[in-house]
C-alpha cells in the first residue's frame, strides 16, 4: 500500500522512479498548460471526449502561481485562509488532489457539499474545489448574500456537458408528440423529466418546469419511486449507467430502458419502443467510472480471495452486477470505515478518493480496481496554483471566478431539487 498522494505518484511514474502506469504523462504538467486547450478536457480520464464549445475557460493564471514549489503554495493558502477567516469556507469533494483538501473546511460529495454552504451562513465566500455542476448547486442553495468561486473555471464534468439544454429540449418535444401532454386513466402524466445532479443548472430548471425531479447517486432509487407514483416513465438524464443500474435493482427489464441518442429521430428508436420504455436513458457517461471491467474484477478475486469489490453506480451493468456491492461516494466511504475485520477493498471510482481511503485506514489493503493511475481530468485541474490565486485575490479585495446562476434558471432549479429534499430528507 502507498500513502503518497495521485499528484506525488504520477510525478515519479514520469520520473521513472515507480512502476506503476498513468493513462496521461502529461498530468504531471500544471493544469494551466491546457485551460485554453482546444477540443478535450486535458488529461485524465475524459481526454477522449469532446468539449462543447460553449464551456466555461479559464483565463491566465498568473505565473507565480505556477512557478510556485507545492510547499510555497501550501504556506500561501494557510496565510491567505488565516487572514479570512470565517468570512470564507472552502469545501473539497472527494475526488479532489490530496494537496487541494488539506485545505477544505468540509469533504463530501457533491449533494453533502451543496448544502454544507447553509451551515456557515457567515461566509461571504464559499470557494469549492469540485466542479462547474457542483459550484452552480451551491451558488442555488446558499444565500444571496454569499458568493461561489470555482478555482480554475475549466473543471467541469464531461458526464454534464453530454446533455445540453438544446438536445434535451429537442427530446422533450419528441417524446410529447408521440405520448401527448394529458395524464392517463390513473392520473398519471406520460413521462416524468429525473436529472443526475451531475448536469447544468439549466437541466435542473427543465425539470423543475417540468414535473421532474434531481437525484444524486445516492438517493437515485427514492426519486425514480417519486417519479413512477407520478408518471408512466421517466426520461434520466444524463448518466445512462446510473439510470439503468438502478431501474434494474427496481426490476425493471433492461429491454423496457431504450438509450436516447441526442439529435436523432426519436433518439434512435421506434415509436413502438419508446412506447413500451418505463425508463428512457439519455446517452450519457463518466469517463472514470467507465474504465472498470468484469476483467478487472476477476483479476483482484484471482489475487486476493475473500476481496470486498465496491464500485459506483456510474460503472457499467455488467461491473454492477459483478461487484459484491455498490454505492455513492459517500457509501464507499462508510462502507469502508465500518470493516472491523482487516479486509481487502478492490473500489470502482475515482483514484484520488480511493488512495486516501488507503491511507486513512492502513489496517486494510485498499486498491482501485483500474491499476492505472488515471483521475478526474476535470477534477484534477483545481490545483493549489488555482486554490492559492483565488485566496489572495479576495485578501486583495477581488472576487475571482464566481459562478453565479441566473435567477430564473435558479427558481426552477430550486424546485426539481427540494423536490428531491422532500422525496426523502438526505
Ligand atoms: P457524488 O455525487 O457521489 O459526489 O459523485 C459525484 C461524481 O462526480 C461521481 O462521479
Ligand atoms: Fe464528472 Fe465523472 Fe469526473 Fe464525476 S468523475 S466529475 S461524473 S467526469
Amino acid at each position: 500500500m502507498t500513502t503518497a498522494s495521485v499528484n506525488e505518484r504520477i510525478q515519479l511514474i514520469v520520473k521513472g522512479q515507480s512502476k506503476d502506469s498513468t493513462c496521461s504523462t502529461s498530468l504531471a504538467k500544471g493544469p494551466w498548460e491546457f485551460d485554453g486547450g482546444p477540443a478535450a478536457y486535458g488529461p485524465g480520464s475524459s481526454s477522449e471526449d469532446v468539449i462543447p464549445a460553449d464551456a466555461p475557460r479559464q483565463g491566465v493564471l498568473p505565473d507565480e502561481y505556477k512557478t510556485a514549489t507545492q510547499d510555497e503554495l501550501h504556506a500561501r493558502i494557510v496565510a491567505a485562509k488565516a487572514t479570512l477567516g470565517d468570512k470564507v469556507v472552502i469545501l473539497g469533494h472527494f475526488y479532489q488532489r490530496e494537496e487541494i483538501v488539506q485545505h477544505a473546511d468540509y469533504l463530501g460529495d457533491s449533494f453533502q457539499l451543496a448544502v454544507a454552504a447553509k451551515g456557515r451562513p457567515e461566509a461571504e465566500h464559499i470557494v469549492f474545489c469540485g466542479v462547474h455542476f457542483m459550484a452552480e448547486t451551491a451558488d442555488i442553495l446558499s444565500n444571496d448574500e454569499q458568493k461561489v468561486i470555482l478555482p480554475n473555471l475549466a473543471a467541469g464534468c464531461s458526464m454534464a456537458d453530454m446533455a445540453d439544454e438544446d438536445s434535451v429540449e429537442d427530446c422533450w418535444e419528441q417524446l410529447m408528440e408521440l405520448y401527448g401532454t394529458e395524464p392517463n386513466a390513473a392520473g398519471l402524466a406520460p413521462v416524468i423529466p429525473v436529472t443526475y445532479m451531475n448536469s447544468s443548472a439549466a437541466l435542473k430548471a427543465f425539470c423543475g418546469r417540468n414535473g421532474g425531479i434531481v437525484c444524486t447517486s445516492s438517493n437515485a432509487e427514492i426519486v425514480l419511486k417519486w417519479a413512477f407514483e407520478r408518471g408512466q416513465r421517466v426520461l434520466f438524464f444524463p448518466d445512462q449507467h446510473l439510470g439503468r443500474n438502478t431501474a434494474k435493482a427496481m426490476g425493471i427489464s433492461v429491454d423496457q430502458m431504450p438509450l436516447w441518442h441526442g439529435r436523432k429521430e426519436l433518439g434512435g428508436n421506434t415509436a413502438e419502443q419508446l412506447n413500451e420504455a418505463k425508463v428512457i436513458l439519455w446517452n450519457g457517461f463518466c469517463s472514470v467510472h467507465k474504465r472498470f471491467t468484469v476483467a478487472q474484477i476477476d483479476k483482484a478475486r484471482a489475487e486476493f480471495p475473500g476481496v470486498r469489490v465496491i464500485v459506483h453506480p456510474e460503472s457499467p451493468m455488467a461491473v454492477v452486477d459483478a461487484a459484491d456491492e455498490y454505492g455513492s461516494t459517500d457509501y464507499i466511504r462508510k462502507a469502508v470505515a465500518a470493516a472491523t475485520e482487516p479486509t481487502t477493498f478492490a473500489i470502482g471510482t475515482e483514484i484520488n478518493m480511493v488512495q486516501r481511503l488507503a491511507a486513512q485506514y492502513p489496517q486494510h489493503n485498499i486498491f482501485c480496481l483500474d491499476p492505472v493511475v488515471c483521475p478526474c481530468s476535470t477534477m484534477y485541474r483545481i490545483h493549489p496554483g488555482y486554490l492559492a490565486w483565488v485566496l489572495e485575490r479576495l485578501v486583495a479585495g477581488e472576487t475571482v471566478n464566481q459562478i453565479v446562476v441566473n435567477d430564473n434558471v435558479a427558481t426552477d432549479a430550486r424546485v426539481a431539487l427540494e423536490r428531491m429534499l422532500a422525496a426523502k430528507p438526505l
